[in-house]
């Protein structure tokens, strides 16, 4: 028998240590996501995405009263760029999101439906997309490519 070890590197940055235009993204996505719609579970999520041209661009979630027809700010705003600009890859995405009623941010990673989304923009454009993760302390995770969010997945086996 053999064994793998599928490790990934995330990193932990503070705001301060965050680019422009990472920051940029980031309070995007907060602003964003002052327009999510979740009557249901009341988590408002805002997401931005870079693309390599430039254009920035943001999406908060949209529920539902039937809970899987809802869908999440990552996914939404990655269904826009592909559509309006689908020449051009999405190089930086970043989610934030809080709880109704609370002034604190809440941590927020995506989920897995999001992350097959997030790994077939960077099939489709050939380009690894950097993700930003605001964190409940104010810090921010960075992963480079979704490889390290989804060690061996589906595309990982297909030849
Ligand atoms: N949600 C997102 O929009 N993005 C995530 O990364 C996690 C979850 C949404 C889906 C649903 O509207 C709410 O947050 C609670 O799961």
């Amino acid at each position: 028998m053999e064994k793998v070890n599928l490790s990934s590197e995330i990193e932990i940055l503070t705001y301060a240590e965050l680019d422009h235009i990472e920051q940029t993204l980031i309070s995007r996505a907060q602003a964003v996501s002052r327009t999510a719609y979740a009557p249901y579970s009341g988590f408002h999520v805002g997401s931005a995405i870079l693309l390599e041209n430039g254009e920035v661009m943001q999406s908060s979630n949209q529920e539902n009263a039937s809970f899987p027809t809802g869908i999440c700010a990552e996914r939404l705003v990655l269904g826009y760029a592909g559509a309006n600009y689908p020449n051009h890859a999405p190089v930086m995405l970043a989610v934030v999101a809080q709880r109704a009623g609370e002034e604190a941010w809440a941590g927020v990673s995506p989920c897995g439906i999001c992350r097959q989304t997030i790994n077939e923009a960077e099939v489709r454009f050939g380009k690894q997309i950097t993700m930003l993760f605001l964190r409940p302390d104010g810090r921010v995770y960075r992963a480079h490519g979704i490889s390290s969010l989804l060690p061996l997945k589906f595309d990982d086996l297909k030849s």
